[in-house]
């Protein structure tokens, strides 16, 4: 697949290696492997990679923005609850962005009512 990863997936990956840790600190459960498996799972049904991407920067960073067609295809490809988990799992296991949560889950909530699949 190489290539193919795009920034959802290497993000979902390298936390999920290193939950371990960050989660304990967090005392919050530690997702298992068939969890982990699930959020990877998400994470791949974001296509096109320039969608993937378009979309990680929107929400976490904001200074991109998601089109119709990428949005079409959170709805489509990926849907509500699979968001959802990966925010929170991103949310959970990454100090930095738990910083910002207020200003991610507004601009998810943004991208998602942005278009109707
Ligand atoms: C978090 O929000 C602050 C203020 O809006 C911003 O300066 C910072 O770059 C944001 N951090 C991340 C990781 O997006
Ligand atoms: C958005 O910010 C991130 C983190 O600072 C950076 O890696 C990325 O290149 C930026 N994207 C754009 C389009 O400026």
């Amino acid at each position: 697949m190489g290539s193919m990863k795009n920034l959802w997936l290497m993000l979902i990956i390298s936390m999920a290696i290193k939950t371990g840790v960050s989660y304990q600190h967090l005392e919050a459960p530690i997702p298992s492997p068939s969890y982990k498996n699930y959020l990877t799972d998400c994470a791949a049904r974001l296509h096109p990679k320039y969608c993937a991407d378009q979309t990680y920067f929107d929400i976490f960073y904001g200074n991109e923005t998601t089109s119709e067609e990428c949005c079409k295809n959170l709805h489509v490809g990926v849907g509500k609850s699979c968001t959802d988990n990966l925010i929170k799992f991103v949310l959970a296991s990454s100090p930095q962005f738990k910083k910002n949560e207020t200003q991610i889950w507004r601009r998810i909530n943004q991208i998602w009512n942005g278009c109707t699949a």
